[in-house]
């Protein structure tokens, strides 16, 4: 029976919805309350038992590598500074155990160009795809629940939620066949298409579980929707050959791609956050009643 050990995490695109302050810092590095997105998704990957994390690094590429290298003068400062309990944040960044690899996508060609540029890392094991501007707020973690569904399936896995018909342009949307509970046979996977084409409203968000088969494809793939080598035109492949399911995954998805979805993230992890989640009600609450009144 094969195990995921290894994530991958696509992390070269462009960002331009959140350009300017994506102009020297990767989207993945915005922070929720006091946490970048990038740590969010390697926590959740973490909590799956997945050892070896793959970053795939572009334009931006110092910002991440350098969160994931030990920081030893400012541990030193911190810990002369008493200031041990940050001090224990910082360190927990990188536990023990863990490898990290940096992969350099010279140029933003799409996401399917980004997860090929994992295959040397990769080798030939199954693995997981974890896109960090999808926040899911879930327990156990939504990797953990589709690691769980691999190790029964041993087949790809796609992480699904319903959208609104209107939203379809913005998603790969599959359609698919009941199986079991929150499981269901992909049959046809399509990237971005408009209501009117849409097999359905079951939009893939970003995460992934791929047998490494998918490299094959990847490799024979030819610019899809918006110019890009799309993963799902990878994936459409890998499905005339193997069995791929979809999993409608437990939790909350916020979409941190989008300055709507961060925003809605940051308002949710700051009332749930130990340091301010008292205050942060106190002042919606002040907030709320002062624009009823207006
Ligand atoms: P997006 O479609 O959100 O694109 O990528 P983007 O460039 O990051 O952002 P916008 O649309 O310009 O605002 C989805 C994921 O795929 C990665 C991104 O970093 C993000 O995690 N990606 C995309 C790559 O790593 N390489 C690419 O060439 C494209």
């Amino acid at each position: 029976m094969k195990k995921v050990r290894k994530a991958v995490f696509p992390a070269a695109g462009l960002g331009t919805r959140f350009l300017p302050a994506t102009k020297v810092n990767p989207k993945e590095m915005l922070p929720i309350v006091d946490k970048p997105l990038i740590q969010y998704a390697v926590e959740e990957a973490a909590e799956a038992g997945i050892t070896d994390m793959i970053f795939i690094i572009g334009r931006t590429k110092r910002a991440i590598a350098d969160h994931y290298d030990k920081a030893y003068e400012l541990e030193v400062e911190l810990e002369q500074r008493g200031k041990l309990r940050v001090l224990a944040e910082v360190r927990k960044i990188t536990p023990p155990g863990m490898n990290c690899i940096f992969i350099r996508q010279a140029e933003a060609l799409g996401l399917g160009h980004a997860v090929l540029c994992a295959q040397p890392a990769v080798g030939d094991e199954p693995f997981a795809v974890i896109l960090a501007d999808d926040l899911i707020d879930g327990q156990p973690g939504a990797i953990k629940q589709m690691c769980e569904q691999f190790d029964y399936y041993q087949s790809s896995l796609v992480g699904v939620e319903t959208v609104s018909p209107e939203e379809t342009g913005s998603y790969g949307i599959v359609a698919t066949e009941t199986m079991t509970g929150r499981i269901s046979r992909v049959t046809r996977i399509v990237e971005k298409p408009k209501p009117a084409d849409a097999p359905s409203n079951l939009a893939v968000v970003g995460r992934y579980i791929l047998t490494p088969r998918i490299f094959h494809h990847l490799k024979r793939i030819e610019r899809g929707a918006g110019g890009e080598l799309q993963l799902t035109d990878g994936i459409a492949r890998l499905l005339a050959e193997q069995q791929v399911l979809a999993y409608a995954f437990e939790g909350q998805r916020f979409d941190c791609g989008t300055k709507l979805g961060y925003m809605q993230a940051q308002v949710e992890f700051a009332l749930k956050h130990e340091e301010i989640a008292d205050a942060f009600n106190a002042y919606l609450k002040t907030r709320f009643c002062a624009s009823c009144k207006d």
